[in-house]
């Protein structure tokens, strides 16, 4: 937070794990979600937070990759590090905030980073790979729909993303960073965009949204093979162990904001994570 706040961005709390802006998701799976609206109308930022780039720490919830949870690095709740800007700075810009933060501040090293190669209806992002290009990376790959991002829910913001992988202590590539360029507003879900029901429509200003997982962050920084290594759960445990602290902590994250077990809708995830 206080290498972005140096770099022009206002802190916002984390928002609820139950969004309050978009019915047509659940939970809070993003650091972008509370700020879905901005993307399409920056002057509500300047007049909501006097700035059009800011940075958070965002509880998050992601049950889309449950069946994962118990490898390295996948988790149903975990805390979303993000800068955003709605129309504040540039491509250029944002990958390299990204690459001084990982690379001066923490010193790591960047093992590759991706960009999208495009499709029928998005260019491919040559812009990013050149600017990684120039900054001096090495390993740069090209992908496909993996790094085409959002929207979340029934509709909104979307883009081409670069991804950025770190080592762990067992020499495996682990995805910390991704930064989403938002240049696209999407009129359906991505599952009707994939099946050609949606179309994309040219934003006026291009919006950043980055998210970098805590805890992976966390695994590489402390040279750790797995997140349940880390001290944020501080323990060599056995792969259904994992499973267990994760479903709890996510629980616990949930039943905090007053949601209780059910048979439907937020109350039905939590029965099924219990
Ligand atoms: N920045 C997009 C994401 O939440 O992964």
């Amino acid at each position: 937070l206080k290498f972005f706040e140096n770099r022009g961005h206002k802190i916002i709390p984390s928002s609820s794990l139950i969004p309050e802006n978009d019915p047509s998701v659940l939970f809070t799976t993003a650091g972008m979600q509370q700020f879905k609206n901005y993307y399409t109308d920056s002057k509500k930022a300047i007049k909501d937070f006097g700035d059009l780039n800011v940075t958070t720490v965002q509880k998050c919830i992601r049950t889309g990759d449950i069946d994962e949870v118990g490898d390295n690095t996948h988790l149903t709740f975990f805390e979303m590090l993000g800068n955003f800007s709605f129309g504040g700075y540039s491509r250029r810009k944002a990958i390299e905030y990204a690459h001084d933060f990982i690379v001066k501040e923490l010193c790591l090293e960047i093992s590759y980073v991706t960009f999208f190669k495009g499709n029928e209806n998005v260019q491919k992002d040559e812009e990013s790979e050149k600017i990684w290009k120039e900054i001096g990376i090495e390993d740069i790959r090209e992908e496909g729909e993996d790094v085409f991002w959002g929207p979340t829910g029934d509709s909104g913001p979307c883009g081409p993303t670069t991804e950025i992988y770190c080592k762990n202590s067992d020499g495996q590539d682990v995805e910390i960073w991704n930064i989403v360029f938002n240049e696209y507003f999407c009129n359906g879900s991505r599952e009707k965009l994939n099946k050609g029901e949606a179309t994309l429509k040219k934003l006026d200003i291009l919006g950043i949204d980055t998210g970098m997982g805590l805890e992976r962050l966390v695994t590489v920084v402390q040279k750790k093979k797995n997140i349940y290594e880390t001290d944020l759960f501080n323990n060599e445990i056995t792969k259904d162990e994992r499973i267990v602290a994760d479903h709890i902590k996510a629980a616990l994250f949930i039943i905090s904001e007053g949601v209780t077990p059910s048979n439907t809708g937020r109350g039905y995830v939590l029965r099924r994570l219990i």
